[in-house]
């Protein structure tokens, strides 16, 4: 059994693995040849904060591989947290029924704790500002796919990065690869928390911080794109001053590199223009769709099948 809480927890020759058995699961889907394996298996999917592509896309590879699904959406009113249970007491309960849970929850480290009581393996859908790993491996996925490698890559974080839990799920998996170099753009409200870089620096990891996406684009061959939290931010007073900064427009596409590719989680407010999605290094969209095939393979990691 084998949780997934932190894209820390994971070493090369298991990343390597994990992407391999998602190009298989991605073939698999596009011949209509997926082996039923998880036949016999329940799968919670509790989502204590709002999801579009994440259930989905769980819950999509979860049928695919013929599991059963049991699950909440807005599960802060409509499970037993509503009144007052803690996330150990739910995971304990959830894990008593199903033979795999996965859990997003507004409070970061909450899934560490959640790991401590589990009983079945526990996938981390999103853990506040803190974690989301399995959207770091279909970032990484993506990268792969679109680029044929995943080392000497200059990787460009636009946006909210103080807030961003896939950046810092993803930037752990490229660390694993040599030759990549991080650029992390920010207004100075949201660039990454201190600690966040100390360690970088402590692990002589190549990066740049920087105010202006301008300046960072010619290199770029990759740039992910972040939307600016609003959820997690004190007062709407703070949001709105740093709303509008960072906005990729068509105008700057000219300024990248013919074969960089732009990344987003999604989803998208208002900081990548519209027109943007038609120019084809756009990937967000099949970032998202390559969701399904990395939460195949992670859901089976996870059970050790
Ligand atoms: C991201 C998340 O929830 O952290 N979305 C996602 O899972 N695709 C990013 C976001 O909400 O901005």
């Amino acid at each position: 059994m084998k949780n997934i809480i932190s894209t820390h927890q994971f070493k090369k020759n298991e990343v390597k693995k994990i992407l391999a058995r998602a190009g298989a699961m991605e073939e698999n889907v596009k011949k209509g040849k997926v082996k039923q394996i998880l036949k016999d298996k329940i799968i919670a999917c509790v989502f204590f904060e709002p999801s579009t592509r994440t259930r989905f896309s769980f819950e999509t590879a979860a049928l695919k591989l013929g599991a059963k699904i049991i699950s909440a959406e807005n599960a802060m009113e409509n499970t037993s947290a509503h009144k007052g249970e803690t996330i150990e007491d739910t995971t304990k309960i959830l894990c008593s029924y199903a033979d795999l849970v996965i859990i997003r929850h507004p409070k970061s480290f909450s899934l560490e704790a959640a790991a401590k009581v589990a009983t079945v393996p526990l996938i981390n859908a999103g853990d506040g500002t803190n974690q989301h790993p399995t959207q770091g491996f279909l970032d990484l996925y993506t990268i792969k796919k679109e680029h044929k490698r995943l080392m000497n890559l200059n990787i460009g974080f636009g946006g909210d990065l103080l807030n961003s839990r896939t950046l810092k799920s993803l930037v752990p998996l490229l660390r694993l690869y040599t030759g990549n170099k991080f650029y992390f753009i920010s207004p100075k409200e949201l660039r990454l928390p201190r600690e966040f870089i100390k360690e970088l620096k402590e692990n002589e990891v190549q990066f740049e911080e920087l105010k202006s996406l301008e300046e960072a684009l010619p290199n770029l061959d990759v740039l992910y794109m972040t939307r600016v939290q609003k959820e997690r931010f004190a007062n709407i007073t703070d949001y709105n001053k740093v709303k509008d900064l960072f906005i990729l427009k068509k105008k700057h596409l000219k300024n990248m590199k013919k074969d960089a590719i732009i990344m987003h989680p999604l989803p998208k407010i208002n900081e990548i223009e519209k027109e943007v999605d038609e120019d084809p290094r756009a990937t967000y969209f099949h970032q998202a769709q390559n969701g399904v095939y990395v939460r195949m393979a992670l859901l089976c990691y996870a059970l050790g099948l």
